[in-house]
């Protein structure tokens, strides 16, 4: 009896040990599958920029990075796609809802600026380079420094520099747009975002990591090197979805972070600097246009603060077969609730959506006060009689200041959403800026 019992003892264990080691070995093979899951077809050069080429070794990430030309609209975000006859001055067969016919405050906050003449909703990135090259924003003559964020650089900034990304990348923003606009075959590739090599994501625009640098106070400081991965999942659009001017006379592309990211550091270094964009045709102001801070946002969130990246939300992990595989069709969560909320939200779809739009809804409201303040003050600017007056002078630098931080926040795309409450207190500070200007031009009345 105790023999047989030993006996099946034995086996126990001995099944166990197997059953563990088969466990072990699964796992190995799992984790080099992981490493090794494509089949290498070509062998990627450091100067292919054709995403085709990549494709063939990833033809699922390629499949759906060519899906950013899909346009979907949201309740508040995504694009439309609006058909219109192709011409030869510009070719696009559909674009994206024009902001400034949606919303007649714009043109009168933009007077006398590119922007008053045509501004659109921004659409997948399939279209970045075309968008670009199309709008009538051109028409006032732009340097090649615009291209940095509306197409694949890396080659023609490696030519330019002959194989120096600094000098390249000096080298094109000083070209005319025209000029460095030829030089472009691609909008965003995947040689913008990753290593041939390695496939690790890799930082490769000069002009964010060095104003990364300045805002973290190290001169030396190297993303690619020693930014961790999680880090480097928001960093990478953060090279583009970014608050920026063009600095100097070689009109430098910057991003304006050393006194912090949010809207009112950024006034701040603006103020310091005496940068203009232009002079408001109606009030004669200085003036400042932001765009798409959706980094400098999201910074201030609770999001970023758990450490969740622009990754995890715009292209969430997707299962094809065994595979968990990172979705390249880059576009608005809410349609995508399920992968790119649900894995972190146990909450259902619709009920997701609906705080995402309570969201959105509170700030448009927040938003229209402070935009119908500031288009009241601009209008009682204009009708002002005595433009010379220190009274005046006063009330522009107040339209200076409350406008750059109402745009801060409506320029961002998320409507609110990456920072709801830091949304608000940027739109009150605006609207408190709007207030007084009102109060210093009432003085003489
Ligand atoms: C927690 C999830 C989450 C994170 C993290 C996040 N976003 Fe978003 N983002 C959203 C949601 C939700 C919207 C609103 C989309 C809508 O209204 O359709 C949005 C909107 C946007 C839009 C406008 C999209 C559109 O279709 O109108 C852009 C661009 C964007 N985010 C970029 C970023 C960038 C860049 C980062 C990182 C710095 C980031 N987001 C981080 C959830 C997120
Ligand atoms: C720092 C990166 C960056 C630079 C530099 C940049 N853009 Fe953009 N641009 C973006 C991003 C991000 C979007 C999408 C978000 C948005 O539209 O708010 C965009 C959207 C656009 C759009 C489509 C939507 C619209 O506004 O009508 C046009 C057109 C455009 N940019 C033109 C230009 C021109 C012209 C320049 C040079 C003066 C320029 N861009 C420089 C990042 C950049
Ligand atoms: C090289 C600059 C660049 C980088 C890097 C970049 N974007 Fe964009 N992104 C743009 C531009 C420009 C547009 C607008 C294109 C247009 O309107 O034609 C855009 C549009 C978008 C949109 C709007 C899509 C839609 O359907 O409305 C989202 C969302 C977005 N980007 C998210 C991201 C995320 C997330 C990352 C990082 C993984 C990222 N982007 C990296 C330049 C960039
Ligand atoms: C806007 C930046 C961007 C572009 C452009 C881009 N990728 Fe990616 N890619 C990412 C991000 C972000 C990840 C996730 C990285 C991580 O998890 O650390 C990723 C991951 C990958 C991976 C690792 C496996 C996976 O799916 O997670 C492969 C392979 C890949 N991309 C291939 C491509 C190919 C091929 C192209 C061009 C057709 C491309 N990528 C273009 C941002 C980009
Ligand atoms: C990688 C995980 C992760 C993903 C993906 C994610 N979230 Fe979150 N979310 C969090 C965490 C963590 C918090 C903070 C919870 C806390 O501290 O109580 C949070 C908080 C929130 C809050 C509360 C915000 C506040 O101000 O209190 C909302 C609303 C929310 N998430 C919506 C979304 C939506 C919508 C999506 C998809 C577009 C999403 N989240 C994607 C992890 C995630």
């Amino acid at each position: 009896m105790e023999n047989k019992k030993n006996i099946i003892t034995f086996f126990a264990s001995a099944l166990a040990t197997i059953g563990i080691i088969a466990l072990l070995i699964n796992i190995f093979e799992k984790k080099q599958e992981a490493k090794n899951s494509f089949f290498k077809v070509v062998n990627v050069k450091a100067t292919d920029e054709d995403p085709a080429i990549w494709g063939k070794n990833f033809p699922h990430q390629y499949e759906d990075y060519l899906k950013t030309v899909d346009q979907v609209r949201t309740r508040y975000g995504g694009s439309e796609a609006i058909p219109r006859t192709p011409t030869k001055a510009d070719p696009r067969s559909v674009v994206s809802q024009s902001k400034l016919e949606e919303d007649e405050r714009l043109k009168v906050m933009y007077a006398g600026y590119a922007f008053s003449k045509d501004f659109r909703e921004e659409r997948g990135h399939a279209f970045m380079l075309e968008d670009q090259r199309y709008t009538k924003r051109l028409k006032v003559g732009q340097p090649g420094t615009c291209l940095n964020c509306h197409a694949s650089t890396v080659l023609p900034m490696l030519k330019l520099g002959r194989g120096d990304l600094m000098e390249g990348f000096h080298k094109l923003g000083t070209m005319p747009y025209h000029e460095a606009s030829k030089l472009a075959k691609h909008p965003i590739a995947c040689i913008d975002c990753h290593n041939p090599k390695t496939m690790d994501l890799r930082i490769t625009r000069p002009a964010f990591t060095k104003s990364y640098q300045k805002y973290l106070g190290i001169k030396d400081y190297n993303p690619n090197k020693m930014a961790s991965r999680q880090e480097m999942k928001t960093l990478v659009c953060a090279q583009c979805h970014v608050e920026y001017y063009f600095k100097g006379k070689d009109k430098e592309l910057v991003y304006p972070w050393e006194n912090g990211l949010k809207g009112d550091d950024i006034l701040s270094y603006y103020e310091k600097a005496q940068f203009k964009d232009w002079v408001h045709a109606d009030t004669k102001a200085d003036m400042i246009k932001a765009q798409h801070p959706e980094f400098e946002l999201w910074s201030q969130g609770i999001h970023a603060k758990s450490g969740v990246s622009c990754v995890d939300c715009h292209m969430p992990y997707k299962k094809v077969g065994a595979h968990k595989i990172t979705d390249h069709h880059i576009k608005s969560p809410v349609l995508n609730i399920r992968r790119a909320c649900q894995t972190c939200h146990n909450i259902d779809e619709d009920k997701l959506v609906e705080r995402v739009e309570t969201i959105q809804s509170r700030h448009l409201e927040i938003r229209d006060i402070a935009m119908d303040a500031l288009v009241e003050f601009i209008d009682k600017l204009k009708k002002y009689p005595n433009k010379n007056d220190k009274a005046y002078k006063k009330a522009l630098t107040f339209q200076r200041k409350a406008q750059f931080l109402l745009d801060f926040i409506e320029s961002e795309n998320s409507s609110g959403f990456h920072a709801p409450q830091e949304a608000a207190r940027i739109l009150a500070l605006s609207l408190d800026l709007t207030r007084k200007g009102q109060v210093e031009l009432g003085r003489k009345d």
